[in-house]
């Protein structure tokens, strides 16, 4: 099974004339914003936005709140180029976790897909890589495409410990990933010094960890590696998405506060769709 199958909501099948390319992907990660109506309309927004020629290969994922992925998996029934995403999930199936989801409950929603280790679930609920690593392994269990976040902070990166905090980050949670299930994964890049700060990373800086990522994935992975998506996640908007997209190991983005204006998320896709 892969993840390509997730994508298109309500078959069994997958379009493997994608499976063949990296993807490209422009994610909204819409956090704990929007109230039902507001959420409702983002999305109508975005579809309204959307045609087959501003698509082009790029597939587009929405993370509402939990509470709304019900209704925008209804919303986008018949919108298979949207995929919706949890923002987060438990690592059990079910139990005594109050108020926790687990991911057989989202895949029981058809959702496609759940963003893991986000650094605001590691800072405020204190997630550790050891979580990520049974939480990417539920979401693969159950059918659900985990979207990994990795990234340094400031004082790290200050220190000169940016590739070693990442690649720390990898190699505990993609610990019961095997090659088979590597290309059901999708990896987003955030430094978190730049998310929701304004502050971007540079090309040049993205590129040097993307490329990092990819190397380290080839030499665990071999040949899936390049099936990887690895999505840029920081303070990325339409003034500056055109020159981090079209970084060779820049596959699109995982975007926050950009996500929740659908002009500025659709001129994102059309900076992607020209990379
Ligand atoms: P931002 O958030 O685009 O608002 O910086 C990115 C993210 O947290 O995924």
């Amino acid at each position: 099974m892969s993840c390509i199958g997730f994508w298109i909501r309500g078959h069994e099948t997958f379009d493997s004339s994608l499976y063949l390319h990296p993807m490209k992907i422009l994610a909204g990660n819409w956090k704990m914003n929007t109230l039902p109506e507001e959420g409702l309309a983002l999305l109508d927004a975005l579809v309204l936005g959307l045609s087959p020629e501003r698509l082009g290969e790029v597939r587009i994922v929405v993370a509402p709140p939990m509470v709304q992925l019900s209704q925008a998996v209804e919303r986008l029934w018949n919108v298979p180029e949207i995929s919706v995403a949890a923002q987060t999930c438990h690592q059990q199936s079910m139990g005594a976790f109050t108020g926790e989801i687990s991911a057989p409950m989202l895949r029981a929603l058809d959702v496609d897909a759940v963003i893991i280790g986000h650094s605001e679930r590691r800072n405020y609920f204190n997630e550790t890589d050891a979580d990520c690593a049974e939480k990417i392994r539920s979401c693969l269990n159950h059918e659900l495409s985990p979207i990994f976040c990795v990234g340094e902070t400031h004082q790290e990166r200050q220190s000169g410990r940016a590739w070693e905090v990442v690649k720390n980050q990898l190699q505990t949670g993609l610990s019961q990933v095997s090659s088979e299930e590597i290309v059901d994964v999708v990896i987003a890049y955030e430094p978190v010094w730049a998310i929701g700060t304004g502050e971007v990373a540079t090309p040049e800086q993205a590129q040097e960890m993307h490329g990092a990522i990819r190397q380290w994935l080839r030499e665990k992975y071999h040949a899936s590696a390049q099936n990887v998506p690895l999505l840029y996640g920081g303070s990325c908007k339409p003034s500056n998405a055109a020159e981090l997209f079209a970084l060779p190991d820049v596959d699109g983005g995982l975007i926050g506060g950009a996500s929740l204006v659908a002009h500025d998320f659709l001129a994102l896709l059309d900076a992607l769709r020209e990379s």
